[in-house]
């Protein structure tokens, strides 16, 4: 049985507010009694094949995050659904995704990504960690450990970030000084993903793309765009059984590997340049992620290179769109803004010496991040197949389930979020930056 470990919908007002029958003080009542069976949980009224139905003819599922928030205000901080035949439950509180985390193994194990899965065992490639489970997602994660997530390795990889990020900066701030006016409205939501690319390769690849200057790459603009058909096909596939799903969406299952083919054909073109220099001179110095992972030799070049894409198309939307959030967040919290901005002026030239500083002296600008992050979660669901029976509120669950700009805008309205695998707005204000001293 597959759980579901949800974080927070955002949605205006005051959401947590679980006023249904089931409110969460209704809990204290319940832990006295017996333990209820499974089937006790309150089941969500979504008929399985409407669902199934509605995602077919509707090309998506974009209200997801607005029909779970819904479930957990009728039916209180626990819910059960069936998806195309697997029970599923969801919670929400962090006391119940706690307790999911204290009987977590070794060896997690989620709800394999069908579709995903699908396209690399057609076309002959290995998973990644994204997509592996059981000893072989741990073998890899291991190995990837060090030179991907180690405070050391983070060390190594902060100032090619941080360069990107002081160019994307520069490259805005002459974008607004050749306005006469001195400030720029605009859409900044490409260049933020040009910025996104830039910096994921640099850290990654060790090369810079140029991307930010004024006629970024067509390959970047198309990897960009398969990127977003690939996660809206998925949506469209991964309710429903592969086997009614090849009758049902073959122009959907070509869409997604076509996304796939594109996404692949992108990071092999920048995996292919680093086996090359690789092979004829050792670097000198740290020259990104995917180098490190090559010399140390610990994972096999499919291993390494299955990981790189993950990390290649894994690295672009989920920085995009909470960047963004912030600063829409930013334009319309002006007060707000303005104390990140003291905070940063005052932390400028230690972190301009040691960018790692950014980490601990930032304390607010790591907060107002957080904050977007629990106002528009990108990554909507956290998973867990259960590895052994537990009761969660008093149900048995059986086993098997920027400092130099300020920021404006004009709308206070909230921007409508869609669910396309991740969360995304569908449209956004225009942004106003504007130079100051
Ligand atoms: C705010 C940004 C991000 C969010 C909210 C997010 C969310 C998530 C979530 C919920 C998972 C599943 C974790 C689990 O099952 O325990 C995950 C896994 C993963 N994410 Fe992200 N992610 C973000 C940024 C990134 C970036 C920037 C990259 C690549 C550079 C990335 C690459 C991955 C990979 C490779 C995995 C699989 C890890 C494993 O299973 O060992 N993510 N992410």
């Amino acid at each position: 049985m597959a759980f579901r470990a949800k974080a927070d919908v955002w949605m205006k007002g005051p959401w947590l507010s679980l006023g249904g029958p089931r409110a969460l003080g209704t809990r204290a009542a319940l832990a006295s009694k017996a333990v209820r069976p499974f089937e006790a949980i309150p089941q969500s009224r979504n008929n399985n094949w409407m669902r199934m139905l509605q995602i077919w003819k509707e090309q998506g599922y974009e209200n997801l995050h607005l029909e779970m928030h819904q479930n957990f205000q009728e039916l209180g901080p626990i819910f059960r659904y069936d998806i195309g035949g697997t029970r599923r439950v969801s919670v929400m509180l962090p006391e119940d995704v706690e307790r999911l985390q204290q009987v977590e193994t070794l060896h997690p194990r989620r709800m394999l990504l069908e579709p995903w899965l699908a396209y690399r065992q057609h076309r002959g490639h290995k998973c990644g960690v994204f997509l592996l489970n059981g000893p072989e997602w741990r073998f890899n994660r291991l190995r990837l450990n060090p030179d991907v997530l180690s405070p050391k390795a983070v060390q190594k990889y902060i100032p090619r970030v941080d360069m990107v990020a002081r160019d994307f900066s520069q490259a805005l701030k002459e974008k607004v000084l050749q306005n006469a006016r001195g400030s720029l409205t605009l859409d900044i939501q490409p260049s933020i993903f040009y910025y996104t690319i830039e910096a994921s390769n640099s850290a990654l690849f060790g090369e810079r793309l140029g991307l930010l200057g004024s006629n970024p790459s067509p390959a970047s603009l198309k990897f960009i765009h398969a990127l977003e058909a690939m996660f809206k096909s998925t949506v469209q596939l991964i309710f429903m059984p592969r086997s009614l799903s090849r009758w049902t969406s073959t122009k959907t299952w070509e869409e997604h590997f076509e996304a796939w083919d594109y996404i692949f054909q992108y990071a092999n073109n920048c995996i292919q340049k680093i086996y090359q220099e690789l092979a004829l001179n050792r670097p000198e110095h740290y020259s990104g992620i995917m180098a490190e992972l090559l010399l140390h030799g610990d994972l096999s070049p499919d291993a390494i290179k299955a990981n790189a894409i993950e990390l290649t198309a894994g690295s672009v939307d989920t920085t995009s769109f909470p960047l963004l959030m912030t600063l829409f967040e930013l334009a319309r919290n002006p007060d707000v803004q303005q104390a990140l901005r003291q905070e940063s002026l005052a932390a400028q030239a230690s972190i301009t010496d040691n960018p790692q500083r950014a980490l601990v002296e930032l304390p607010l600008l790591r907060a107002a991040l957080k904050e977007t992050l629990r106002l528009y979660p990108v990554g909507l669901i956290l998973e867990r197949l259960l590895p052994s029976d537990m009761v969660l509120q008093n149900y048995h669950i059986p086993a098997g389930v920027l400092k130099n700009f300020l920021v404006e805008t004009l709308n206070q309205e909230d921007v409508r979020m869609v669910y396309r695998f991740i969360l995304r707005p569908t449209t956004l204000p225009l942004l106003t930056f504007r130079a100051i001293n």
